[in-house]
């Protein structure tokens, strides 16, 4: 066999693993919807995770600007929580809220190795995505990453969400393929819509996206 029928074998095993990994995992999840459990933080904050993901790109997508008052729900081990950090500049603040403890102490070890300057800008929150701790018309961005669809009520966190977003304030949500929950744009967009907001834009590609909408 030449040397390229070997590679191409190689990579169509490898596309056909891809495949039935996605396709097994999502009917799994179908059946059995577990939250995420913390271990998985290995991959959620990991150099291939950066490479599939890239952080920057997503805080950008997501609207984050210096100065506004941001909250990450599902913030997991914290991957995101820094960039958001580093976008709202000196004078802003991040949240990161999730509903299980074990995610937020292995985001704390996280963040223990993230400057101090931008540390000082996060605050962490354990609590449900359903009751978020903050008065109505509070913040300017709210950014989820493949959070959204593991929340077993994803209408009833959005409708949560709009109360707690300013007027013309920003809700992001971002998806990744390899997620077990992965919804495609078109669900996402369906969801926002419901709860009341209108998309903005709809930036990345099929395998990572993000939808930005607005709150009217
Ligand atoms: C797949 S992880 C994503 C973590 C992080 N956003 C990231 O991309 O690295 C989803 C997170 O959503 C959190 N979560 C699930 N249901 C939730 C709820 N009802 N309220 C708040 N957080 C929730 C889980 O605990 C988990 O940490």
């Amino acid at each position: 066999m030449s040397g390229w029928l070997k590679v191409l074998k190689i990579f169509g095993f490898v596309i056909a693993g891809i495949a039935v990994y996605l396709v097994l995992i999502r009917l799994v999840r179908r059946i059995w919807h577990f939250p995420a459990p913390a271990f998985i933080t290995v991959f959620l904050n990991s150099r291939l995770r950066e490479k599939m993901q890239n952080p920057v790109e997503v805080i950008r997508r997501s609207g984050i600007k210096p100065g506004q008052k941001v909250l990450e729900i599902g913030c997991g081990g914290g991957f995101f929580l820094p960039y958001a950090a580093h976008a709202v500049g000196k004078d802003g603040k991040v949240f990161g809220l999730d509903i299980a403890e074990a995610m937020l102490v292995r985001c704390l070890r996280h963040l223990a190795r993230v400057p101090v300057d931008l540390r000082r800008r996060i605050e962490l929150i354990h609590q449900s995505a359903y009751e978020l701790p903050f008065d109505d018309s509070s913040l300017d961005v709210v950014y989820l990453v493949t959070a959204l669809m593991e929340i077993p009520d994803p209408r009833r966190c959005l409708t949560e969400v709009y109360r707690v977003l300013k007027p013309q304030a920003i809700l992001a949500v971002t998806e990744l393929l390899v997620d077990p929950d992965y919804p495609g744009c078109g669900a996402t967009i369906r969801i926002g819509e419901k709860a009341g907001f209108k998309v903005e834009a709809v930036e990345g590609n099929f395998w990572n996206y993000t939808v930005r909408f607005k709150k009217p």
